[in-house]
This record gives structure tokens, sequence and C-alpha cells, in this order.
């Protein structure tokens, strides 16, 4: 990948290989973003095809959230770049999500635990250095991560997750107090993806270049906020 100007902004995007990661590098391409977009080692994936389109502007990256030592040797792989903004959007949920806690398999537990409320936070400690002084750290939770919101149930599983994600980052923001940069736990609505599923209200066509308007607009904004893809405050 070419070394982007230093006047272009740019984004390292963690989980971008499909869903609403992939559509998120598409969108700060169009903006004319340099993008730098993780993928699991593996197969081939939309974003190597996005990257060959973008000249130069997205380069793919590899990465699974749950190994520390990829995060280390990613880190190391980029040490050579400052990011404005370090997004992790990496997410997973258990496979009925109908489930009840008591129900849940212990193991698929742990994963889902692992992957979404651990390996997030894992991710910006690890690579927190690679953003600029007064960037922008962000994770995708969930309006599902809302205690307060949380009257009707259901989701059990994935919504304890990223409740905890929520109150990870809420230490973290406590521990970065001084810090200039803007934290911010985004929760993105109901999308159609392979996680959000076909029933969902939302194309990402509709809603990502709100989610992509919300980050940006947080730019600048020392502290850690729980917003909405509209830019409002989400209740903890
Ligand atoms: N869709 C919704 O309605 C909705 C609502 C609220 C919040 N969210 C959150 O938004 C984020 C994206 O969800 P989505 O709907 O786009 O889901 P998705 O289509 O299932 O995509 C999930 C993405 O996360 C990546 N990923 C999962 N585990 C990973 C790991 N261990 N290491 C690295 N990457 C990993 C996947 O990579 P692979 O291709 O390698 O599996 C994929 O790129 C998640 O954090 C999710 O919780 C989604």
């Amino acid at each position: 990948m070419q070394e982007p100007s230093p006047s272009t902004p740019s984004i390292l995007l963690v989980g971008a290989s499909r869903g609403l990661g992939y559509a998120m590098a598409q969108e700060f391409l169009q903006r004319g973003w340099s993008v730098v977009g993780t993928v699991r080692a593996g197969a081939r994936t939309l974003l190597h095809d996005l990257a060959d389109a973008s000249q130069g502007r997205l380069a793919v990256e590899v990465v699974d959230i749950t190994e520390a030592r990829q995060l280390v040797d990613l880190r190391t792989r980029l040490s050579s770049r400052r990011f404005d903004i370090l997004f992790v959007n990496a997410g997973t949920a258990n496979r009925n999500q109908d489930e009840t806690i008591a129900e849940v398999s212990t193991e698929e537990f742990v994963h889902v635990m692992v992957t979404n409320a651990l390996s997030p936070m894992r991710a910006i400690e690890t690579l927190q250095e690679l953003v600029t002084e007064k960037g922008l750290i962000g994770i995708m939770s969930s309006g599902q991560g809302s205690v307060s919101n949380n009257v009707h149930g259901g989701h059990e599983v994935y919504r304890g997750t990223k409740a905890a994600l929520n109150t990870y980052m809420r230490s973290y923001a406590a521990r970065q107090a001084k810090s200039g940069r803007a934290l911010l736990l985004l929760a993105p609505g109901w999308i159609r993806t392979g996680l959000g599923g076909p029933d969902a209200p939302l194309t990402t066509e509709r809603a990502i270049p709100d989610i992509v308007g919300a980050v940006i607009a947080q730019q600048g904004k020392p502290g850690l906020q729980y917003l909405d893809r509209m830019g409002k405050t989400v209740p903890w």
C-alpha cells in the first residue's frame, strides 16, 4: 500500500470482511479516507476485491481479535503508521439467540463473551499507540448493551456480552481520563447482515452513512460516549 498523504484522514477498521465492517470500509473510502481493514486469515473476502479497486487507499491486514499474539503482530506490522481512528467492529452472536443464559452451553457462552467483550478491549489496549494523540478509539457495541433499556429481555447471551463490553470500556475510559482522545461505543441499530438476520428493518445501504457520520462527528471530543447511529446518547 502506498503511504497516504499526511492530510488524508485514516482509519484502522478491525473486522471488515463482510457485514457492517465491510460496508464501513466502503463508506470511508467513498469519503476520501485511507483505510486499513482487517480480515481473519484464510479465504479471500469482498474486502480484498475492494482493496484491488481502491488505487492503494485500502489495505487488507489479517487479525483474529481472540488471538492476543496476532494483535501484537498487527501492531508491529503497522508501527510506522498513525491513524486518526481505530474502530473495532468485529463481533459475534450465539447461534440460537432465543436461548436463555441458563440454556447456552458454557463453551458457546465463553466464545461469545471472549469475542465481544474481552477481545475488543484487548484490541484497543494493544493497538492504541497507533492512534494519534487526539484521535478516536471506537468499538461497535449494540443498543442491547444498555442495562437500563433491558426491560423486555431477549437475546440474553449476546446482550450480556455487549453490556460487559460497555462496562469494560467505561473502566478503560476512567483510566484514560486525561487523554485527549475521543472514545466511542456505537449502537448501530438492527441491520440486515449475517448477524442481524433477514428480518432486520435496516439495510446496510440505509444505515452505514449514518454510522460512519456518527463516528466521524465524534472526532475531537475527548471522553467516552455511548451513541446510536444518529449521534443520540444511549442510556447505560
Ligand atoms: N447487524 C446488527 O443488527 C447489529 C446490531 C448491533 C450491533 N451489531 C454489531 O456490529 C458488529 C458487526 O456485526 P455484523 O452485523 O456486521 O455481523 P457479521 O455480518 O456477522 O460480521 C461480523 C464481522 O466480525 C468479524 N469477526 C468475528 N469474529 C472475529 C474475530 N474473532 N476476529 C476478527 N474478526 C472477527 C467477522 O469476520 P469473519 O468474516 O472472519 O467471520 C465479520 O467481519 C458486531 O460487533 C455486532 O455485534 C450488529
